[in-house]
């Protein structure tokens, strides 16, 4: 005989039960609130892209496309990944799709999973989802400030912003950034020992990363290093300085964080993060910035000036928890339908889906236990009424209607039980769907 095998998961990838989808359900619902408010539209774009999508938007020398991409090959031979973020993607899909030629910039949301090798741990997953929020095809500090918003609002929305700060920074021009490069390069080269195995790689390919490496001794080295400030050249700073005006006229608070680097070659100008205000930099619940040269690198023939940000599903929903804040229950069941013997069953399910047209949440008529097991089930279920067919109840053509909280029960005639129903459970909380809602 064959072993009985029992399959896990694939590490670090969750199932979504229905009490996560509770409060996945909140969360896409503040997001899309917002989003639209401030005129975004959604896209998907597809789970898989050719890996250069990524190598080349994301930059070869970061982490996630050295070691964290989960990368196949099609029966052609062609080397495709699941999509680590979401942002390349969507730039790939504006070329492709000539959203150029509408009028810019065009203001794009997406809620997908997301796949990093990543070591799994709380609030970090191989299988994640990520909002990512973009706003392509304009420069403006002004955008940079009402992307950040836009974050700090589905934060307030959840009631969980004041468990974050923003962080905010600029890393110039790539212009600028590569004489920076220069000198930290050659401030680290001769103390390589003193770096961690990921920093003695990162030295040569992307010294910036260093900054913001969390090792003890790393960080030592990386407080006397060059400053970025000397390096910055004069538009990049007035452009930041008024991203931070913006900031201030919307009230939202940041903290200047000079070592705040983010871990994408994309990016350009203002970055930002919202740190946990009790584990720091660690289980960030989002970051973004500036990505002005993305468009150009995934192959456009003029430059695409854009901003944007994406924040982790899993972790906003650990802080709701966290928060004890409950998500409401929209699957409550109204009904159960208990019934004994075969015509009892047929009438049954014609009353289930009678209920079901009138927006009831109804379920039952299924097995052949007996109507105290039905009762039980009904309780498990934590239906507030019952309703109960058995064969005498047939021939007299009625129903009896159980409360199953006072444990009370009425007689009703058939025809008027789903009107009888629906007056007790209120016709505003009935679960009807209009097309165009
Ligand atoms: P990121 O900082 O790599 O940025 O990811 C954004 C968020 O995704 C993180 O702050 C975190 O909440 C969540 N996240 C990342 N990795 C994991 C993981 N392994 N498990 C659970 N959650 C995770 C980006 O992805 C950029 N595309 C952001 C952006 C959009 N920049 C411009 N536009």
């Amino acid at each position: 005989m064959n072993k009985i095998q029992k399959f896990q998961a694939v590490r670090g990838m969750k199932d979504l039960l229905p009490q996560d989808h509770d409060y996945f359900t909140i969360v896409k619902k503040a997001i899309r609130h917002r989003c639209r408010q401030a005129g975004f539209k959604r896209i998907t774009t597809p789970l898989l892209e050719q890996i250069e999508v990524f190598e080349r938007g994301l930059g070869n020398a970061t982490d996630i496309i050295e070691k964290e991409m989960f990368v196949l090959e099609d029966r052609s031979n062609n080397k495709l990944a699941l999509r680590p973020e979401i942002t390349a993607g969507i730039m790939r899909a504006y070329l492709q799709n000539g959203l150029f030629n509408l009028s810019q910039p065009v203001q794009l949301y997406a809620i997908d999973p997301c796949f990093r090798y990543d070591r799994p741990q709380k609030g970090r997953y191989r299988q994640f989802w990520q909002l990512s929020v973009e706003v392509i095809g304009a420069r403006d500090p002004s955008i940079d400030a009402q992307v950040i918003l836009l974050a700090q609002k589905i934060l307030e929305d959840l009631k969980i912003n004041d468990h974050f700060t923003l962080q905010i920074n600029t890393i110039g021009t790539p212009e600028c950034r590569q004489k920076f490069e220069e000198a930290l390069e050659n401030h680290f080269i001769g103390k390589e020992r003193n770096l961690c195995e990921d920093c003695q790689r990162r030295l040569h390919k992307n010294p910036l990363r260093i900054l913001d490496c969390k090792n003890e001794d790393c960080q030592i080295l990386s407080s006397i290093a060059p400053k970025f400030d000397s390096f910055l050249d004069d538009q990049s700073k007035q452009f930041y300085e008024k991203v931070l005006g913006f900031l201030e006229e919307l009230k939202i608070p940041y903290q200047e964080n000079k070592k705040l680097v983010r871990g994408l070659d994309y990016y350009c100008d203002t970055v930002f993060e919202f740190w946990d205000k009790s584990t720091g930099s660690q289980n960030a619940i989002g970051g973004g910035g500036r990505y002005d040269g993305l468009g150009e690198v995934l192959g456009s023939s003029f430059n695409i000036p854009s901003v944007g940000f994406a924040a982790g599903i899993e972790r906003i929903i650990d802080h709701l928890k966290e928060a004890d804040i409950k998500p409401p229950r929209k699957d409550k069941l109204h009904i159960f339908v208990a019934c004994l013997g075969d015509i009892a069953k047929k009438k049954a399910v014609k009353i289930l889906a009678d209920l079901h047209d009138s927006g009831v949440h109804a379920l039952g008529a299924m097995g052949k236990s007996s109507i105290n097991a039905q009762l039980k089930m009904a309780n498990k279920f934590e239906a507030d009424w019952t309703l109960i067919l058995g064969e005498v109840e047939v021939q007299e053509n009625v129903i009896i209607i159980r409360d199953m909280k006072k444990g009370s029960q009425e007689k009703y005639p058939l025809e008027k039980a789903v009107k009888e129903i629906i007056s007790k459970i209120g016709k505003n909380n009935l679960d009807l769907y209009h097309l165009g809602e």
